[in-house]
């Protein structure tokens, strides 16, 4: 399927820091790895990664701005364009050897996000969608899931730990979502969670104290999919606020719902 200058020039980037990836993949034990905060790792590969994406990315579009996970923000000459990358979503999952994790990338323009992709190069799986053309995962165009009925779906979510996030929030709930879903996930990997929702793998997905790179390219992958996507509070300020539900029409006002519901319980608990 022929994809537009702009995809090409992202999935040829996106090629490049994946196979990079899968090199590093096989020499894990000899990686240098930090810590950027409480279990938040960051290693050589995420860095060597990036590093290829914004090279790649420049020498396409030199005047575009680019923000990565990495390395920050890097304005360019043209205000109008960024790049919102993650060299390396799933670290935890690739430092052990988990073949869950992917490259993402996802392009701005005037605030708006307008081309997004993700890349697992561990099964070669490619997500990428362009606003207004629809969402593929390698070439097969997507649709997002049409169970309606709660008791039939599986739920995918975050689970923040120790020194990071809500936990007697998240907590009431996944056992909110234990009481109504037929199946709750957590693979670790925000940005292929949104593209099993585009695909119909995941009938729902949520999360909070997720970042931009998160989000950016998956948002886009679930709208394109026929699927809803906001804000836990059902708004559109996703990238701003850092969380996310997202699934078909039902699922995502059912998921609000019941995470609106859940919320008011652990307030009722929270000991002061
Ligand atoms: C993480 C993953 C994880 C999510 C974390 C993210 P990273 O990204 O997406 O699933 O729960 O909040 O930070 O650090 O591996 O790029
Ligand atoms: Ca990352
Ligand atoms: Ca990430």
């Amino acid at each position: 399927m022929p994809h537009s200058a702009l995809l090409n020039v992202m999935i040829k980037a996106a090629f490049r820091a994946g196979k990079s990836l899968k090199r590093d993949l096989g020499e894990i034990e000899n990686l240098q790895v930090s810590l950027k905060g409480p279990r938040n790792f960051v290693t050589a590969a995420d860095r060597r990664a990036e590093e290829i994406l914004r090279t790649e990315l420049a020498k396409a579009r030199p005047d575009y701005g680019f923000l990565g996970e990495e390395g920050g923000t890097h304005p360019g000459a043209d205000k109008t364009h960024r790049w919102i990358v993650d060299p390396l979503d799933g670290t935890t999952n690739f430092l052990h050897g988990i073949p869950h994790f992917a490259v993402s990338i996802a392009l701005e323009r005037n605030g708006v996000i307008v081309a997004g992709l993700t890349y697992n190069p561990a099964n070669d799986e490619l997500y990428v969608a362009e606003r207004g053309k629809g969402a593929f995962l390698n070439d097969r165009r997507l649709r997002v899931a049409s169970r309606r009925q709660l008791a039939e779906a599986v739920v995918a979510c975050g689970l923040p730990h120790y020194g990071r996030g809500d936990l007697a929030q998240a907590r009431a709930e996944i056992f909110a979502a234990q009481r109504y879903f037929a199946g709750l996930r957590r693979f670790g990997a925000a940005t292929l969670d949104l593209a099993f929702v585009a695909a119909g793998r995941f009938d729902a997905y949520w999360e909070r104290d997720l970042s931009p790179w998160d989000l950016a390219a998956g948002m886009l992958l679930v709208r394109e999919a026929g699927g809803f996507v906001s804000d836990l509070d059902g708004g559109d300020a996703i990238l701003t606020k850092g969380h996310v539900a997202a699934g078909n029409e039902t699922m995502h006002r059912e998921l609000l719902r019941l995470l609106k519901e859940a919320g008011s319980e652990a307030a009722k608990v929270r000991v002061p």
